[in-house]
C-alpha cells in the first residue's frame, strides 16, 4: 500500500491482458463504494486506486481493503472543489495504473434537511458538489476510459433524483443533474466500449445518514455493493436499490402534484 511516490518503472500489461479488476474509487472514504470494492474483491483479484480529499481516511481505506484481498493499493489526494486539478489527477491516476477496467464514482453530500432554511453555504456545497464537482469528475474519467477503448464507470446517484421531493429539494436536484448527465453520456458513448452505470439507492444507513430517520425500504452499503455489482455482470444502464423501489417510484413519478405533494416523503 503506498501514497502517489515513486516507484521504479515496470512493463505493464496491456489492459484486460490479466482478471485482475483495476479500480479507481472517486471518493475513496465512502462507505458505499468501499463495500463495492470489497464486494468485487469477493469475486476476484482487485487493485484499488482511491482518491479522496483526507490521506489519512484514504490510507485506512487501503490497508482495509488489502486486509479483505485488495493488492497494491494505492491513493492520491482530490478535494473535489478544486475543479482546475480534475484533469490532471485524473490523467495521473489512469498514468499510474495503466488504466482503469471501472471507476466508481461516489462522492457526494447531502447537506442540511432544512430545505428553503438550511443554511445557504451548505446548499451551495451540495449544488456544486453533488451536480459541479461529480460531472466534471465523470466527464474526465470517461474521456480516459474512451481513449482506452473500454471500461465502466458506476455514478452513484439516488432514488431522488426520479423527482424533486420537497423534503430534500436541493439535494434531489443536483443528483437529478448528475443522473441525467452520466444518462446523456452513456448513450453519447454507447458505442464506443465504454459503458455508464447509474446506481439510484434509497436510504442508505452510511456515515452520510447518520442520525436521520431510516426512509422505508432503507438499506445498507453492502445491499448497494451486492446490486451494483450484479449488475456490473449484465448489461443494465440503471439500477435501482433496492429493487422494488423502481416500481414505487414509477408510480410516483406519474402522481398529480397537488396529491405528490402531501406525501411524506
Ligand atoms: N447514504 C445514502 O443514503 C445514499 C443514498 C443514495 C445515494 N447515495 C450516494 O452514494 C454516494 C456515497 O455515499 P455514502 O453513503 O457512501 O456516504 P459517505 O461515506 O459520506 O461518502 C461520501 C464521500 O464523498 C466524499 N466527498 C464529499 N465532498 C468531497 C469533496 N469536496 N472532495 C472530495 N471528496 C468529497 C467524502 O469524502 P470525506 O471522507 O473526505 O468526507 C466521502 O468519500 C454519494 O454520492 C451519495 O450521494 C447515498
Amino acid at each position: 500500500m503506498s501514497a502517489l511516490s515513486p516507484r521504479p518503472d515496470e512493463v505493464r500489461a496491456p489492459l484486460g491482458a490479466t482478471k485482475e479488476t483495476r479500480l479507481l474509487l472517486l471518493g475513496g472514504s465512502s462507505e458505499i463504494g468501499l463495500a463495492i470494492a470489497r464486494r468485487l474483491a469477493a469475486n476476484g483479484p482487485v487493485r484499488p486506486f482511491l482518491l479522496g480529499r483526507d490521506p489519512e481516511r484514504l490510507s485506512q481505506a487501503v490497508s482495509l481493503l488489502e486486509s479483505v484481498g485488495c493488492t497494491d493499493g494505492e491513493f492520491d489526494v482530490l478535494d473535489a472543489d478544486l475543479l482546475s486539478s480534475h484533469a490532471t489527477t485524473i490523467a495521473r491516476a489512469f498514468e499510474r495504473m495503466g488504466g482503469f477496467d471501472l471507476v466508481v464514482l461516489a462522492i457526494g453530500v447531502l447537506g442540511g434537511q432544512a430545505g428553503l432554511d438550511a443554511d445557504i453555504s451548505e446548499s451551495l456545497e451540495v449544488m456544486r458538489v453533488d451536480f459541479l464537482d461529480c460531472g466534471s469528475l465523470l466527464l474526465h474519467s470517461l474521456r480516459e476510459l474512451r481513449n482506452q477503448g473500454r471500461g465502466t464507470v458506476v455514478v452513484l446517484s439516488t432514488v431522488a433524483a426520479e423527482r424533486p421531493r420537497a423534503s430534500n429539494p436541493v439535494y434531489g436536484a443536483a443528483k437529478a443533474g448528475l443522473d441525467s448527465l452520466a444518462q446523456g453520456l452513456a448513450d453519447a458513448t454507447a458505442s464506443s466500449g465504454v459503458r455508464v452505470l447509474v446506481v439510484r439507492p434509497g436510504f442508505v444507513a452510511t456515515r452520510m445518514t447518520k442520525g436521520l430517520k431510516p426512509a422505508p425500504f432503507a438499506t445498507t452499503a453492502e445491499d448497494v455493493a451486492d446490486a451494483t455489482v450484479r449488475a456490473l455482470a449484465g448489461k443494465a444502464h440503471t439500477v435501482w436499490v433496492p429493487g422494488r423501489l423502481r416500481a414505487i417510484f414509477g408510480v410516483l413519478r406519474h402522481l398529480p402534484r397537488p396529491l405528490y405533494r402531501r406525501l411524506p416523503l
